[in-house]
């Protein structure tokens, strides 16, 4: 079995090698967009931006979102192409922002499903917990049903369908990556009202790559009520 890398290392080396650089952003940024306007939220974090294909169309778009990733490479890209956005940037976790800052909108897109199924969980709940109540939570991960490829072992395989691989052969080779299914995410959202209700978005691959990508898209409202932590805009200078 290939050792484990850290994902930072494995995004920073992907970042270096020029990977999004001219992708346009995935279709799910008009919903976040339009579900934001519904709403009149301006405000929100995006877990693992990047280097910017979804966050910048979605900065254009209204949104003043504070951009979070690991990944040291994405975020100096990110600042580089665009360095109005370079002080709403930050480099690191959810564990490394104010504790108790939340935000009436917060975004990940393909990043929860870093790791194992505990840790991928852990990810999803930690990112729950920075979401104001009645705030929304848009979230796009890996769906059970992808034709995983490249080379790739089974490490974990669970009763509800969700299963995690490690690679051991492309560029996300040694990187646990888990694949959620419905009944996983539907549990893991219960409480929540669902706004764009979860929907799987196929992407076929192109050659060299085989068969095709499936991830779940969808948007949930935290239920209102509960402990009302800091704002962002108190907790964050901005
Ligand atoms: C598949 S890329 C997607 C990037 C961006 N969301 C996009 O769609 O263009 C996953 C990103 O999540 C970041 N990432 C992985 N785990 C993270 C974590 N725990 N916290 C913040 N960022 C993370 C990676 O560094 C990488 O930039």
């Amino acid at each position: 079995m290939s050792a484990p890398r850290s994902a930072a290392d494995v995004w920073n080396d992907e970042y270096r090698r020029g990977r999004y650089q001219d992708e346009p952003p995935v279709a799910f940024v008009a919903d976040i967009l339009a579900a934001a306007r519904r709403d009149g939220a301006t405000d929100g974090l995006y877990v693992g931006c990047g280097n910017g294909r979804n966050l910048l169309p979605l900065v254009d778009g209204g949104l003043d979102l504070l951009g979070l990733d690991i990944s040291a490479e994405a975020v100096r890209q990110l600042a580089d192409r665009r360095p109005d956005r370079a002080a709403r940037l930050r480099h690191g976790d959810l564990d490394s922002l104010p504790a108790r800052t939340v935000w009436p909108l917060v975004i990940g897109i393909q990043v929860f499903q870093h790791g194992d199924r505990d840790q991928a969980h852990r990810q999803v709940r930690a990112a729950q917990r920075r979401v104001a109540s009645g705030g929304v939570m848009c979230v796009r991960v890996n769906a059970v049903g992808t034709d995983v490829w490249p080379a790739h072992e089974v490490v974990e395989q669970a009763p509800d369908g969700g299963f995690t691989v490690r690679y051991t052969a492309g560029p996300k080779r040694g990187l646990d990556i888990h694949f959620f299914s419905r009944g996983e995410l539907d549990r893991l959202f219960e409480g929540w009202a669902p706004v764009l209700p979860l929907r799987p978005h196929r992407t076929e691959r192109t050659p060299p790559g085989t068969g095709q990508w499936t991830q779940w898209e969808a948007i949930w409202r935290r239920p209102a009520g509960g402990p009302g932590p800091a704002s962002a805009t108190d907790a964050l200078s901005r």
